[in-house]
Protein backbone atom coordinates (compact mmCIF):
# COMPACT_ATOMS: atom_id res chain seq x y z
CA UNK A 1 0.00 0.00 0.00
CA UNK A 2 0.77 3.66 -0.45
CA UNK A 3 3.67 3.02 -3.32
CA UNK A 4 2.71 6.37 -4.84
CA UNK A 5 1.74 8.08 -1.87
CA UNK A 6 2.14 12.08 -1.86
CA UNK A 7 3.48 14.39 -0.23
CA UNK A 8 -0.03 16.49 0.32
CA UNK A 9 -3.64 15.08 -0.26
CA UNK A 10 -5.06 12.43 -2.85
CA UNK A 11 -6.51 14.58 -5.66
CA UNK A 12 -8.50 14.01 -8.29
CA UNK A 13 -5.95 13.97 -11.20
CA UNK A 14 -3.66 11.68 -8.72
CA UNK A 15 -6.31 9.44 -8.49
CA UNK A 16 -6.91 9.07 -12.12
CA UNK A 17 -2.96 8.87 -12.79
CA UNK A 18 -3.25 5.42 -11.04
CA UNK A 19 -5.97 3.82 -13.58
CA UNK A 20 -4.23 1.00 -15.51
CA UNK A 21 -0.77 1.04 -12.70
CA UNK A 22 -2.00 0.88 -9.05
CA UNK A 23 -4.99 -0.20 -7.53
CA UNK A 24 -7.22 2.48 -5.29
CA UNK A 25 -7.81 1.16 -2.37
CA UNK A 26 -11.08 2.70 -0.51
CA UNK A 27 -13.28 2.52 2.64
CA UNK A 28 -15.81 4.29 4.37
CA UNK A 29 -15.00 5.89 7.64
CA UNK A 30 -17.65 7.96 10.09
CA UNK A 31 -15.30 9.11 13.18
CA UNK A 32 -12.00 11.21 13.99
CA UNK A 33 -10.23 7.62 15.01
CA UNK A 34 -10.70 5.33 12.36
CA UNK A 35 -10.31 7.90 9.43
CA UNK A 36 -6.72 8.57 10.86
CA UNK A 37 -5.98 4.88 11.08
CA UNK A 38 -6.84 4.16 7.95
CA UNK A 39 -5.12 6.84 6.59
CA UNK A 40 -2.15 6.04 8.14
CA UNK A 41 -2.17 2.49 6.63
CA UNK A 42 -2.15 4.41 3.16
CA UNK A 43 -5.60 4.25 1.50
CA UNK A 44 -6.08 6.75 -0.89
CA UNK A 45 -9.75 7.14 -0.52
CA UNK A 46 -11.75 7.53 2.76
CA UNK A 47 -15.48 7.63 1.77
CA UNK A 48 -18.21 9.35 4.65
CA UNK A 49 -20.82 6.99 3.14
CA UNK A 50 -24.68 7.59 4.14
CA UNK A 51 -24.33 3.88 5.36
CA UNK A 52 -23.27 5.63 8.66
CA UNK A 53 -26.94 5.49 9.17
CA UNK A 54 -26.92 2.07 9.44
CA UNK A 55 -23.51 1.05 11.40
CA UNK A 56 -23.73 4.54 13.28
CA UNK A 57 -26.90 5.58 13.72
CA UNK A 58 -28.91 1.92 13.72
CA UNK A 59 -31.73 3.31 11.21
CA UNK A 60 -32.91 0.38 8.55
CA UNK A 61 -31.22 1.73 5.16
CA UNK A 62 -29.79 5.17 4.39
CA UNK A 63 -33.00 6.67 3.38
CA UNK A 64 -33.47 8.59 6.98
CA UNK A 65 -29.85 10.45 6.83
CA UNK A 66 -29.35 14.05 6.93
CA UNK A 67 -27.07 16.34 5.54
CA UNK A 68 -26.46 17.79 9.37
CA UNK A 69 -25.46 14.15 10.50
CA UNK A 70 -23.43 13.73 7.40
CA UNK A 71 -21.40 17.19 7.84
CA UNK A 72 -21.44 15.95 11.79
CA UNK A 73 -19.29 12.60 10.55
CA UNK A 74 -17.17 14.70 7.38
CA UNK A 75 -16.42 16.94 10.01
CA UNK A 76 -14.71 14.31 12.59
CA UNK A 77 -12.94 11.98 9.59
CA UNK A 78 -11.66 15.46 7.89
CA UNK A 79 -9.91 16.55 11.12
CA UNK A 80 -8.20 12.42 11.26
CA UNK A 81 -6.67 12.52 7.90
CA UNK A 82 -3.32 14.05 6.08
CA UNK A 83 -3.63 12.12 3.00
CA UNK A 84 -6.18 10.47 1.81
CA UNK A 85 -9.06 12.15 -0.15
CA UNK A 86 -12.29 12.62 2.28
CA UNK A 87 -15.25 11.70 -0.18
CA UNK A 88 -18.52 12.61 1.59
CA UNK A 89 -21.91 11.07 0.33
CA UNK A 90 -24.84 13.11 -0.97
CA UNK A 91 -27.82 11.78 1.53
CA UNK A 92 -31.18 11.11 0.21
CA UNK A 93 -33.31 14.21 -1.24
CA UNK A 94 -30.13 16.38 -0.35
CA UNK A 95 -29.49 16.82 -4.42
CA UNK A 96 -32.45 15.20 -6.43
CA UNK A 97 -35.07 18.18 -5.88
CA UNK A 98 -33.10 20.88 -7.94
CA UNK A 99 -29.29 21.89 -9.25
CA UNK A 100 -29.34 24.86 -6.94
CA UNK A 101 -30.30 22.40 -4.05
CA UNK A 102 -27.61 19.89 -5.10
CA UNK A 103 -25.07 22.79 -5.45
CA UNK A 104 -25.60 24.53 -1.75
CA UNK A 105 -25.83 21.01 -0.13
CA UNK A 106 -22.31 19.76 -1.55
CA UNK A 107 -21.05 23.18 -0.97
CA UNK A 108 -21.40 22.91 2.47
CA UNK A 109 -19.85 19.11 2.60
CA UNK A 110 -17.03 21.20 1.48
CA UNK A 111 -17.16 24.11 2.88
CA UNK A 112 -18.16 23.32 6.40
CA UNK A 113 -17.30 19.21 6.25
CA UNK A 114 -13.84 19.27 4.81
CA UNK A 115 -14.70 17.28 2.23
CA UNK A 116 -12.46 17.16 -0.70
CA UNK A 117 -15.21 15.70 -2.89
CA UNK A 118 -18.94 13.96 -3.12
CA UNK A 119 -20.66 11.59 -4.47
CA UNK A 120 -24.09 11.18 -5.80
CA UNK A 121 -26.04 8.30 -6.98
CA UNK A 122 -27.70 7.56 -9.76
CA UNK A 123 -26.46 7.55 -13.71
CA UNK A 124 -27.23 8.93 -16.92
CA UNK A 125 -29.96 10.76 -15.48
CA UNK A 126 -27.92 12.10 -13.26
CA UNK A 127 -25.45 13.44 -15.21
CA UNK A 128 -27.08 17.36 -15.28
CA UNK A 129 -26.43 17.35 -11.67
CA UNK A 130 -23.18 15.94 -11.98
CA UNK A 131 -22.46 18.60 -14.70
CA UNK A 132 -23.77 21.23 -12.41
CA UNK A 133 -21.46 20.50 -9.48
CA UNK A 134 -18.36 20.14 -11.43
CA UNK A 135 -18.84 23.51 -13.17
CA UNK A 136 -19.03 25.17 -9.96
CA UNK A 137 -16.18 23.78 -8.20
CA UNK A 138 -16.71 20.73 -6.68
CA UNK A 139 -15.54 17.07 -7.56
CA UNK A 140 -17.94 14.49 -7.98
CA UNK A 141 -17.94 10.45 -7.81
CA UNK A 142 -20.41 8.81 -9.35
CA UNK A 143 -22.54 5.47 -8.11
CA UNK A 144 -24.13 3.11 -10.22
CA UNK A 145 -25.76 -0.30 -9.82
CA UNK A 146 -27.33 -0.94 -6.78
CA UNK A 147 -27.73 3.08 -5.43
CA UNK A 148 -28.99 1.98 -1.72
CA UNK A 149 -30.76 5.24 -1.83
CA UNK A 150 -33.43 3.73 -4.34
CA UNK A 151 -33.70 0.47 -2.23
CA UNK A 152 -37.71 0.86 -1.96
CA UNK A 153 -38.05 1.67 -6.13
CA UNK A 154 -35.50 -1.79 -6.41
CA UNK A 155 -37.27 -3.76 -3.87
CA UNK A 156 -34.41 -4.82 -2.04
CA UNK A 157 -30.65 -5.00 -2.23
CA UNK A 158 -30.37 -6.89 -5.19
CA UNK A 159 -27.46 -7.48 -7.75
CA UNK A 160 -28.07 -5.16 -10.71
CA UNK A 161 -27.95 -5.61 -14.31
CA UNK A 162 -28.06 -9.33 -14.87
CA UNK A 163 -30.74 -9.06 -17.82
CA UNK A 164 -29.00 -7.23 -21.27
CA UNK A 165 -31.41 -4.09 -21.48
CA UNK A 166 -30.26 -3.45 -17.38
CA UNK A 167 -26.71 -4.16 -18.52
CA UNK A 168 -26.73 -1.99 -21.50
CA UNK A 169 -28.52 0.67 -18.97
CA UNK A 170 -25.05 0.78 -16.71
CA UNK A 171 -22.52 0.90 -19.67
CA UNK A 172 -24.47 3.82 -20.97
CA UNK A 173 -24.77 5.06 -17.43
CA UNK A 174 -21.34 5.11 -16.42
CA UNK A 175 -20.36 6.74 -20.10
CA UNK A 176 -22.72 9.75 -19.19
CA UNK A 177 -21.45 10.56 -15.66
CA UNK A 178 -17.80 10.62 -17.13
CA UNK A 179 -18.90 12.93 -19.91
CA UNK A 180 -20.54 14.99 -17.22
CA UNK A 181 -16.95 15.50 -15.52
CA UNK A 182 -17.19 12.81 -12.34
CA UNK A 183 -13.58 11.96 -11.65
CA UNK A 184 -14.61 8.42 -10.46
CA UNK A 185 -17.25 6.08 -10.16
CA UNK A 186 -18.50 3.26 -7.63
CA UNK A 187 -20.01 0.25 -9.01
CA UNK A 188 -21.78 -1.62 -6.72
CA UNK A 189 -23.46 -4.98 -7.22
CA UNK A 190 -23.02 -6.21 -10.39
CA UNK A 191 -21.75 -8.99 -12.50
CA UNK A 192 -17.93 -9.42 -12.71
CA UNK A 193 -17.52 -9.31 -16.28
CA UNK A 194 -20.30 -6.16 -16.74
CA UNK A 195 -18.13 -3.85 -14.37
CA UNK A 196 -14.58 -5.21 -16.24
CA UNK A 197 -16.53 -3.85 -19.05
CA UNK A 198 -17.56 -0.98 -17.68
CA UNK A 199 -13.81 -0.19 -16.42
CA UNK A 200 -12.21 -0.81 -19.43
CA UNK A 201 -14.71 1.83 -21.64
CA UNK A 202 -13.95 4.64 -19.06
CA UNK A 203 -10.84 6.71 -18.90
CA UNK A 204 -12.27 7.18 -15.21
CA UNK A 205 -11.04 5.00 -12.41
CA UNK A 206 -14.53 2.40 -11.07
CA UNK A 207 -14.23 1.71 -7.38
CA UNK A 208 -15.76 -1.38 -7.12
CA UNK A 209 -18.25 -3.21 -4.32
CA UNK A 210 -19.33 -6.35 -4.96
CA UNK A 211 -18.17 -5.55 -8.52
CA UNK A 212 -15.46 -8.18 -8.91
CA UNK A 213 -12.31 -8.13 -9.41
CA UNK A 214 -11.98 -6.18 -12.59
CA UNK A 215 -12.71 -2.40 -11.05
CA UNK A 216 -9.87 0.12 -10.89
CA UNK A 217 -10.38 0.24 -7.06
CA UNK A 218 -12.31 -1.64 -3.88
CA UNK A 219 -14.43 -0.10 -1.22
CA UNK A 220 -15.74 -1.78 1.96
CA UNK A 221 -17.67 -0.55 4.28
CA UNK A 222 -15.35 -0.52 7.18
CA UNK A 223 -17.75 -2.28 10.07
CA UNK A 224 -18.39 -5.20 7.35
CA UNK A 225 -14.63 -5.65 7.38
CA UNK A 226 -13.64 -5.13 10.80
CA UNK A 227 -16.78 -7.80 11.99
CA UNK A 228 -18.79 -5.08 13.49
CA UNK A 229 -21.59 -5.21 12.17
CA UNK A 230 -22.81 -8.69 11.74
CA UNK A 231 -27.03 -8.74 11.36
CA UNK A 232 -26.18 -9.43 7.65
CA UNK A 233 -22.61 -9.98 5.64
CA UNK A 234 -23.12 -9.82 2.10
CA UNK A 235 -21.58 -12.23 0.14
CA UNK A 236 -19.06 -9.50 -1.44
CA UNK A 237 -17.81 -8.63 2.24
CA UNK A 238 -14.60 -10.10 3.35
CA UNK A 239 -13.76 -10.40 7.00
CA UNK A 240 -10.18 -8.61 8.20
CA UNK A 241 -11.16 -9.34 11.76
CA UNK A 242 -13.62 -10.15 14.63
CA UNK A 243 -13.78 -6.91 16.37
CA UNK A 244 -17.20 -7.28 17.72
CA UNK A 245 -16.25 -10.40 19.24
CA UNK A 246 -13.42 -8.91 20.80
CA UNK A 247 -15.45 -6.00 22.27
CA UNK A 248 -17.95 -8.59 23.45
CA UNK A 249 -15.00 -10.30 24.91
CA UNK A 250 -13.05 -7.05 26.54
CA UNK A 251 -16.85 -5.77 27.93
CA UNK A 252 -17.23 -9.43 29.60
CA UNK A 253 -13.84 -9.08 30.93
CA UNK A 254 -14.40 -5.34 32.38
CA UNK A 255 -17.28 -6.37 33.81
CA UNK A 256 -16.19 -8.94 35.94
CA UNK A 257 -13.52 -7.04 37.19
CA UNK A 258 -15.06 -4.50 38.67
CA UNK A 259 -17.53 -7.12 40.21
CA UNK A 260 -14.63 -8.69 41.50
CA UNK A 261 -12.92 -5.98 42.64
CA UNK A 262 -10.04 -6.45 40.61
CA UNK A 263 -9.68 -3.17 38.82
CA UNK A 264 -9.09 -0.45 38.96
CA UNK A 265 -5.30 -2.73 40.09
CA UNK A 266 -2.77 -0.80 41.71
CA UNK A 267 -1.45 0.31 37.92
CA UNK A 268 -4.58 2.73 37.81
CA UNK A 269 -5.16 4.47 40.45
CA UNK A 270 -3.38 7.89 42.05
O1 LIG B 1 -22.61 4.59 1.91
C1 LIG B 1 -21.69 3.83 1.59
O2 LIG B 1 -20.99 3.26 2.44
C2 LIG B 1 -21.43 3.60 0.17
C3 LIG B 1 -20.47 2.51 -0.19
C4 LIG B 1 -21.12 1.20 0.00
C5 LIG B 1 -19.94 2.67 -1.56
O3 LIG B 1 -22.00 4.24 -0.65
Amino acid sequence: MGKTRPAGKWTTSRLQSLKGREKIAALTAYDFSTARLIDDAGLQVILVGDSLGMTVLGYDSTLPVTLEQMLHHTQAVSRGVKHAMVVADMPFLTYQCSLEQAIDNAGRLLKEGAADAVKVEGGAFRAPTVKALVQNGIAVMGHIGLTPQSVKAFGGYRVQGREAADAEQLRADALALQEAGAFSIVLECMPADLSTEITESLRIPTIGIGAGPGCDGQILVVNDMLGLFTDFIPKFVKKYASLGEDMKRAFARYVQDVEQGTFPGPDNWY
